[in-house]
């Protein structure tokens, strides 16, 4: 459906982090414009789940423009919240919208080396669609696990594959073709990084995988829930 190649494995996290640079300034616009702003719903529903916890303190990882931290700064039983990001880029838009959340930090780091954290430091860990772009999603999943307190919950939102052909058929048509084009109209020209956010998606396991996936690595009360016949899909996990 489209002519762009994903990158090799030893490449990507070059090639993701260098292109969300580049379209940071762009980021959030482009989010609302190519999901009619459903992300926005997704994102509230994962904060729902994560104020039911009660959390203290929490990690959200991949967290970009901070779109989802502003919303769980926002919970009342946070102390603590580590926006965590390895475009500096991105994490500069974070830093200016958590700016009047005292509570909120964010930091440079690697998803797939949470360095600073210790070991069963925190309540819970929040990904919003960063789980398709690390190198590597088992050692991800492993330092989530890590950092993770003994009960301590993950949640990671997604793309998701749709079961029905039909309403597949279209998704397809419109992530691989219409969501590209919003890319290049917002950004002014092509730029491939439009073109490998639908590509990444093959390249991501579905949402049955993924839960099995995390019941391997040991999460328990794993489960998931989809949005827009399977387009997003929000799964939960415990350490
Ligand atoms: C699609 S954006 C999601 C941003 C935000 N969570 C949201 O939902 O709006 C993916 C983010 O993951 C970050 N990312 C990708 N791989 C990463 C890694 N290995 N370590 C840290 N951040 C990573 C990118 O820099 C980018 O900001």
């Amino acid at each position: 459906m489209t002519a762009f190649s994903m990158p090799d494995k030893d490449k990507k996290s070059t090639f993701v982090k260098e292109n969300f640079e580049k379209i940071a300034s762009k980021y959030d616009l482009f989010n609302d414009l190519n999901s009619f702003f459903l992300h926005r719903s997704w994102k509230n529903s994962l904060v729902k789940i994560l104020k039911k916890e009660s959390p203290k303190e929490v990690l959200d990882l991949c967290c970009g423009t901070g779109d989802v931290a502003v919303r769980i700064a926002q919970v009342p039983s946070i102390e603590k919240l580590h926006a965590v990001d390895f475009s500096p880029s991105m994490l500069a838009v974070a830093s200016t919208r958590l700016r009047s959340f005292p509570k909120a930090i964010t930091e440079v780091g690697d998803a797939m080396e949470l360095k600073t954290f210790a070991s069963s430091s925190l309540d819970a860990v929040t990904i919003s669609f960063g789980l398709r772009n690390v190198k590597d999603l088992r050692v991800c999943l492993r330092e989530v696990k890590r950092v993770l307190k003994q009960n301590g919950i993950f949640l990671n939102l997604d793309v998701g594959k749709v079961e029905s052909p039909i309403i597949g058929f279209f998704a397809k048509i419109y992530f691989f073709k219409i969501v590209p084009l919003i890319g290049y109209l917002i950004w002014g020209g092509k730029n491939e990084m439009f073109d490998y956010l639908p590509v990444s998606s093959l390249h991501y396991p579905g949402q049955k995988e993924l839960k099995s996936i995390l019941e391997e690595e040991g999460f328990r009360e794993v489960y998931y829930k989809n949005f827009v016949f399977g387009n997003a899909v929000l799964h939960h996990g415990r350490k």
